[in-house]
């Protein structure tokens, strides 16, 4: 088992990566976020961010550059508390679009066939897989990824930090999702709480126990 706490202040590797934030661990191997504002379009979906939390900005469907076609349909979505407006075809999946919107913590390690738990979101209180999800079908909903954990529960990356839970990091935001969900509804789990809330998170590093010791640390015990 790896060595729990590392010297040189808060989530440091000394000797290693340099100092780490509680944002880019959570989402990973990118450390990227345009939610700033003005318009993204890419693939299919059309969207302008709000430059204000809490700011709704409208899609603008046909708009120069835009590819909107007469089966798209525009939906609302709260994402880390970032109101979005966004155009999407019936097929879209969620995890595409929060990817387009700047979500880069929303992984696919099993090419959407969910069975890796690395595009976990939390929705409407919820985790749920964002790869088997229809954005259509997401109208309306609120959203958590990785980076509003980073906000959220700021003890939680702390202690996933401490208990290298991490190797490559591709699975670990939807590991840190998950756990976050489980907390949410249960603050004080037990190992065997943890153990099935987790089980549908594959992690090819093999980290699955540092996974229940920060947990359990994150939960106070
Ligand atoms: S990408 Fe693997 S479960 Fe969604
Ligand atoms: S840390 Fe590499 S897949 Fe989990």
């Amino acid at each position: 088992m790896a060595e729990k706490k590392q010297p040189g202040g808060e989530g440091s590797r000394e000797g290693g990566l340099g100092p780490i934030s509680r944002r880019d661990f959570a989402i990973g191997s990118v450390a990227i976020l345009s939610a700033a504002g003005g318009d993204i379009r890419a693939g299919g979906i059309v969207q302008r961010a709000a430059p204000v939390p809490g700011q709704t900005a409208r899609a603008e469907p046909g708009s120069p550059g835009g590819q909107i076609s007469d089966s798209s349909r525009i939906i609302q979505l709260t994402v880390n508390k970032w109101k979005f407006e966004v155009s999407v075809e019936p097929e879209t999946i969620l995890r595409d679009v929060l990817r387009q919107l700047g979500f880069l913590s929303v992984k696919d390690m099993c090419n959407g066939y969910g069975a890796c738990g690395s595009c976990t979101v939390i929705m409407d209180g919820r985790p749920i897989l964002s790869c088997l999800t229809l954005a259509v079908e997401c109208n309306g909903a609120v959203i958590e990824t990785a980076e509003g954990v980073a906000e959220s529960n700021p003890r939680l990356i702390d202690a996933y930090i401490m208990n290298n839970c991490m190797q490559c990091g591709y699975c670990t935001p939807g590991f840190v999702v998950t756990a976050k969900a489980l907390l949410d509804r249960k603050p004080k789990p037990t190992e065997q709480d943890i153990r099935e809330a987790l089980g549908g998170n594959i992690c090819r590093c093999g980290t699955y126990p540092q996974h229940i010791l920060a947990v359990l640390e994150a939960a106070g015990d």
